[in-house]
């Protein structure tokens, strides 16, 4: 590698490209301060504003004395120093590394990700040299943070996806990297279709299904694609998710809120709105955890009939229950009726952006030019990865795993909840990953919410979840499935004391 000698003296040096990370160290050959005590200060200042993160290797210091015209004694002796201060830590056998508990000036430059339910949000950014994630510690936000929507992330099967990954990458052939197939990899359509016919009882065949970038993305090819065929008219559950109402808003759409009770959607409500198409969460609606009754479902399905109309069923987690019998999608029972759409936002992570679409035959073609206008395809060698571990019993073995530990901590926060504060009213925990609770009447909710805040708690109210103007009664949208048992219960106890 070479460098810049600035006619000014200053003197940039491009550290180390082939023996640890790219970076801009600045020294100064004019001025009379040690070129020891300059180095120290850039590393201490790149190591404080998280251009190299906890983790972080650095080079050898022959090869950082050679890139920077230093003898290697100087490069030696800051090294030490900084590792005398806690900056950097030396293990043997793995070099200079960057200590593990250091954050970054702002907070080792992590946003916390925001999931739809909870609001929009920028997405995660971590220093641009650190291949290691910054520690949790680092992150801010509530200490306790009840925002639905989120799996437990610390679980996802890194050595099984790493896997499934590097054999894409090494076995992919060169012809395959090229621009894909914009419904799909042929791979992944054909194990999510065998997938969710066995697991969902969804009614396809590999070429009926589109892959997408996550159930946002299905949402936004309809948004394209249904308006000219359906009118502008879209029927939201209300309660619902925030996120997908903003989205559907966003393209000029014109919701329809309609109400759930007990058994899931209105029709009636449904039926006497203009709409022709409804977005539902029929195993378990989002956020009240209500699973649509099977006499809704007929209902919901002879609407579609005779209103000539398309049912979206949102089948964002239905993979975890834990008291119940499975319950099939409806897409199974009427698959020219009801467009089915998933994602691995809940059983892997949401940061994948890798989901799945199963419209009727007639509207395949249409979203899949909308997909190829939006992005000519997903990306392949993630699609390819996440077809093996469909096909290799990989993704089931760990959505076990993950059913059992989401049980766990759903009993903790049922624990908690009755221990802490009997009186409240707890819905929808025999599924998903969120329960809800009803404050009681008159309670203000948002001040609620405010006071947790102040006390490290991250609690999310109903309120938000209902079109603006909708009766809504207080409640709180609980996601537990990020948080470990204890700090489930400390969550709660902090929560029953605001209530008293
Ligand atoms: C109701 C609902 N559906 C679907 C999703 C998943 O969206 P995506 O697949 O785009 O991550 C979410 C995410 O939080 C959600 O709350």
């Amino acid at each position: 590698m070479r460098d810049d000698r600035t006619t000014s003296g200053t003197w940039w040096g491009r550290a180390a490209a082939t023996a640890g990370p790219e970076l801009l160290l600045r020294l100064d050959r004019r001025g009379g301060r040690p070129l020891r005590d300059q180095l120290e200060a850039e590393l201490r200042a790149a190591v404080r504003d998280g251009r190299l993160g906890p983790g972080c290797r650095l080079p050898a210091s022959r090869t950082l004395a050679a890139d920077l015209g230093l003898s290697r004694g100087v490069v030696v002796e800051a090294y030490a120093q900084l590792i005398g201060e806690g900056y950097l830590e030396a293990r043997r056998g793995s070099g200079t590394r960057v200590a593990a508990g250091v954050s970054g000036g702002d907070g080792g430059g992590r946003d916390h990700p925001a999931a739809w339910p909870a609001g929009s949000g920028a997405a995660g950014r971590g220093p641009a040299t650190a291949p290691a994630p910054a520690p949790a510690a680092a992150r801010p936000g509530p200490r306790i943070d009840f925002r639905p929507g989120i799996p437990d992330l610390s679980s996802f099967p890194r050595a099984a996806w790493a896997a499934a990954l590097r054999r894409a990458a090494l076995e992919t052939p060169a012809w395959a990297l090229g621009y894909g197939e914009p419904a799909g990899a042929p791979a992944l359509r054909a194990a999510l279709a065998a997938y969710l016919g066995r697991v969902r009882g969804v009614v396809a065949g590999a070429g009926g299904v589109m892959v997408v970038g996550g159930f946002s993305q299905a949402l936004a090819l309809l948004a394209r694609v249904l308006p000219g065929r359906l009118g502008p008219a879209v029927a939201v559950e209300d309660p619902g998710s925030p996120g997908q109402s903003g989205l559907l808003e966003r393209t000029g759409l014109e919701l329809v809120p309609v109400g759930v009770d007990g058994e899931g959607l209105r029709i009636d409500e449904l039926a006497c709105s203009r709409a022709r198409v409804v977005i539902v969460t029929p195993a378990h609606q989002f956020p009240t955890g209500v699973v649509l009754s099977p006499a809704r479902r007929a209902a919901l399905l002879a609407w579609a009939r005779a209103r000539d109309g398309l049912v979206v069923e949102d089948d964002y987690d239905a993979e975890y229950r834990y008291d119940r019998e499975p319950v099939g999608a409806v897409q199974g029972l009427a698959p020219d009726r009801v467009i089915y759409a998933g994602s691995v936002s809940k059983t892997l992570a949401p940061s994948l952006r890798l989901g799945w679409m199963v419209p009727p035959a007639a509207l395949l073609p249409a979203l899949v030019q909308a997909k190829h206008d939006a992005d000519l395809g997903s990306p392949t060698l993630e699609q390819l990865a996440f077809a093996e571990l469909l096909s290799s019993g990989a993704y089931d073995r760990h959505l076990r795993r993950s059913r059992a530990r989401q049980r766990r901590r759903r009993d903790a926060l049922v624990a908690a909840l009755r221990r802490h504060a009997p009186a409240l009213r707890v819905l929808g925990t025999a599924a998903g990953l969120h329960a809800l609770v009803e404050l009681p009447a008159g309670c203000d909710e948002a001040a609620l919410v405010r006071r947790a805040a102040a006390a490290g708690v991250g609690l999310h109210g109903l309120a938000g979840h209902h079109a603006p103007g909708r009766a809504t009664t207080p409640g709180l949208v609980l996601g537990y499935a990020a948080l470990p048992e204890t700090a489930i219960a400390d969550g709660i106890r902090i929560l029953s004391g605001l209530l008293e």
